[in-house]
């Protein structure tokens, strides 16, 4: 987990936590090394046997819940102080909207969602042609377009041979997250853009203390993260 996302949660020791989509729970798992009570959601019953291994090997514990983040299992309702999302989650959802009323009915009261994530600019960004002083925007900003590609490897491996090498994600743009976290009665509290991101997206990306940044003049002027906290109101709308 990013140092951003840790002074932004707090001291999160007793705390109930659900970090969503949570892949192989390492994130999930810094939390509750961090004393959390801590929940990992994933729709990849792979994903979460791993993270299950995981937990064990750590001497940890954890509970690990295999659901799409757009359907939160109605036992998980009010059930959280904080709700956390990290980089890599926002594109592969299609329906902002269920998203985030689901998290908002997770949370208790009071409690608050935190999401870490890709700046949708950053997203649209085309960097293969960094070195050239190329930068282009490929895929829309905003609107919640569908972006296809077809690509070997994964995020976890580039070099890793796949057999499904279809790629799906979603432009969202932040205007929707805004809306969507209004229509669910989640007060922002918190807003930040940065200029680093936590993967090299580009060879041409230079590594620094906090992640990976684009090379001058573009080091300082482009957002490529983007941070929120919401506080959950009393009334959230009931499950569509
Ligand atoms: C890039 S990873 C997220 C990494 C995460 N930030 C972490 O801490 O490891 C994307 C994850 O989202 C999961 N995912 C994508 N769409 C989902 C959905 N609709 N419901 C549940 N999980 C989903 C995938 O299975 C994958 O594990």
């Amino acid at each position: 987990m990013s140092d951003l996302e840790r002074s932004l949660a707090g001291d999160v020791c007793g705390k109930r936590l659900l970090h969503l989509p949570c892949h192989l729970g390492v994130d999930a798992l810094s939390w509750a090394q961090l004393g959390a009570t801590t929940t990992g959601l994933d729709f990849s019953q792979n994903a979460l046997d791993v993270a299950s291994d995981l937990t064990e090997e750590l001497g940890l514990s954890a509970n690990w819940v295999c659901a799409d983040v757009c359907q939160i299992p109605a036992s998980l309702e009010s059930a959280f102080d904080i709700v956390v999302v990290s980089h890599g989650s926002v594109a592969w959802v299609k329906d902002i909207q269920a998203w985030i009323e689901g998290m908002a009915r997770s949370l208790v009261p009071g409690g608050r969602l935190i999401i870490v994530d890709e700046h949708p600019l950053s997203i649209s960004l085309e960097t293969e042609e960094l070195e050239r002083g190329v930068l282009r925007i490929s895929s829309p900003l905003m609107g919640g377009a569908r972006i296809e590609q077809i690509a070997r490897g994964s995020y976890a491996d580039r070099q890793q041979n796949t057999n499904h090498n279809r790629r799906v994600g979603w432009c969202h743009g932040l205007a929707e997250l805004f809306g969507a976290m209004t229509v669910a009665n989640l007060r922002v509290e918190h807003f930040g853009e940065h200029s680093w991101c936590e993967w090299q997206k580009s060879p041409n990306m230079i590594e620094t203390s906090g992640g990976y940044v684009l090379p001058v003049p573009w080091s300082d002027s482009i957002p490529l993260t983007f941070s929120m906290m919401a506080k959950r109101l009393p009334f959230v709308p009931t499950q569509r």
